[in-house]
């Protein structure tokens, strides 16, 4: 995968705890185009109060089309435990300091052939969905937005405000969006879809709400932004070819495999990206499938898994045991 050489262009600070970076090409070159709702990926060095480099996503917001810069919009967020994540390194830079990252990546994009998008964001789950209106005013598309952030914590409301014509519903509190939410949903011609971003619980009750107004899932997109903190699972074994290890609790098998020598190709590390799935082969007992990236039907499949978050599941002689093939 290519590797972009960027450096810190523009910080905007207005918003509390949200901080907008603009990333230039470090040579001033040109910018690959993207498809709304794409994310960079950011190598996130190691530091003080975090022990290895991390690979994290976040949602690209400025213009798609052939783009001179980059710009992303990161929450402060403070890690359990205290560790430094990628936030406090985001919200630690300065204009000239050098960051590289993926090329954009989507798994976001709008339906083309939707008929109307009906968008709903909670707090900085509006990211991805400011490139989706962008979209949608450039080539003329419906599109209507309801968003719920605190009073006076709203990132992007501007620029959304100026996307929308001033027709987005803003809300400070749950009870009043999942009002209007159930309305909406009743209330949209055939062929619209709905694509939600924020917390996994925000996500979850606007899911539902559409479960109940009978929405087929194949009419509903999700945005995650990782998972929280996992289970540190009981300690199960692997095979990989001829070779057989053990995974200890709160030791992941991604973690285990590079340490025992494999590349296994990871971005997010947190069951999102896709980057580090393995198939599996028959001597598998089980698999405890803790990713956010594959369908209900790869998890029934029981072929494949997720080195970074998933785990054995125990046969009933109380053996947990993956088989990797390479
Ligand atoms: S590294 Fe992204 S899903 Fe595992």
């Amino acid at each position: 995968m290519s590797r972009l050489s960027l450096v810190v262009a523009g910080i905007d600070d207005t918003v509390p705890d949200v901080r907008r970076l603009v990333l230039a090409p470090a040579d001033g070159g040109e910018l690959p185009s993207y498809t709304p709702g794409s994310h960079l990926v950011l190598d996130v060095p190691s530091g003080p109060g975090r022990e290895r480099a991390l690979a994290n996503a976040y949602s690209l917001v400025g213009e798609s089309l052939h783009p001179s810069s980059y710009e992303i919009a990161v929450l402060r967020c403070d890690p359990r435990g205290g560790a430094a994540g990628g936030s406090a390194w985001v919200h630690a830079l300065r204009t000239g300091d050098p960051v590289t990252a993926t090329t954009p990546r989507s798994s976001f994009a709008p339906v083309q052939p939707a008929t109307r998008h009906l968008l709903v964001a909670a707090g900085i789950g509006i990211t991805p969905l400011v490139s989706h209106l962008r979209f949608h005013a450039r080539w003329g598309r419906e599109a209507e937005l309801l968003y719920l952030h605190r009073e006076g914590r709203g990132a992007f409301i501007t620029e959304i405000d100026d996307l929308t014509d001033g027709s987005a519903s803003c809300f400070h509190d749950r009870v009043s969006l999942l009002a209007r939410l159930r309305e909406r949903l009743l209330d949209q011609p055939i062929g619209t879809h709905l694509y939600t971003c924020g917390p996994t619980g925000f996500m979850d009750l606007v899911v539902a709400e559409a479960q109940a107004a009978g929405w087929p899932s194949s009419r509903v997109h999700l945005e995650h932004f990782g998972l929280d903190d996992l289970d540190p699972g009981e300690p199960f074994d692997v095979t990989v070819g001829e070779q057989c290890f053990e995974i200890a609790s709160g030791v992941s098998l991604l973690e285990a495999m590079e340490k025992q020598g494999y590349a296994v190709p990871n971005l997010c590390r947190q069951g999102v990206c896709g980057e580090c799935r393995l198939e599996l082969g028959p001597a598998t007992t089980g698999v405890w499938h803790r990713d956010l990236y594959l369908s209900d039907d790869d998890k029934a499949a029981g072929d494949c898994a997720m080195a970074c978050v998933s785990r054995a599941l125990p046969a009933a002689d109380g053996r947990a045991h993956l088989e990797v093939l390479l």
